[in-house]
């Protein structure tokens, strides 16, 4: 099954250093990220579960919940997170699914046969409270990801859910965004857009970010 954005996210049941998980509903109503690694015990997956960890405020804050997954059992993973914590000085408190079955890299397309028959890619898949899939990034083993980039496609989406906006290119929080082409009205633009706009062309016009 090919995952696309907009798909609903599938559900499983599997293992985890939290005990038995049930996808959507350990998801309940929140924003979720699910990112793979993998192996255990490998220097790029070390510092990027540490890494994770460490955002664990920054994460709350935008009601997200983390949930990794890596091919190997839980009770190796729980020694690895002994690691991981002296390592990178970290706290982990994000669970981490077993799945040496390969059942969720598998629901997932994490395995690209043409990298490694066996091991994952770096997925991250960008969940939004109705379990639809928002966005994906996906990387290769030799490459660690960006947290700061996870973050900032997460605060994209939650902004561009709630105005009609979008943010171009390297936009962070705070800068201004785009409106979106098909708002035309101008009585609709003076009310959802009450601080102005700067129409560098008829469709490309920036306002301050409305939330701010
Ligand atoms: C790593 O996490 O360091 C890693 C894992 C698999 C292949 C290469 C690197």
């Amino acid at each position: 099954m090919s995952l696309h954005i907009g798909s609903i996210t599938p559900d499983f049941e599997q293992d985890s250093t939290h005990g038995r998980i049930r996808f959507h509903e350990w998801l309940g109503q929140s924003w979720g990220i699910l990112f793979s690694h993998p192996k255990d015990f490998t220097p790029v997956c070390t510092t990027e579960l540490g890494r994770a960890a460490n955002l664990k405020q920054e994460f709350e804050k935008r009601g997200v919940k983390m949930i990794a997954v890596s091919v190997d059992d839980v009770e190796s993973h729980k020694r690895w997170i002994g690691d991981i914590e002296e390592t990178q000085s970290a706290h982990l408190e994000y669970p981490i699914l077993g799945d040496s079955d390969r059942k969720v890299a598998r629901l997932y397309d994490m395995i690209h046969p043409e990298a490694n028959d066996t091991l994952t890619v770096r997925s991250v898949f960008f969940i939004d409270p109705n379990k639809k899939i928002r966005a994906v990034i996906t990387y290769p083993a030799s490459t660690g990801r960006n947290f700061q980039e996870i973050l900032r496609v997460i605060d994209s989406l939650q902004l561009t859910d709630n105005y009609k906006v979008a943010t171009p290119v390297d936009w962070k929080d705070g800068d201004d965004v785009v409106i979106v082409p098909a708002l035309q009205d101008p009585a609709e633009l003076a009310t959802r857009f009450p601080k102005g706009y700067r129409a560098i062309r008829p469709y490309l016009r920036l306002t301050p970010q409305p939330n701010r």
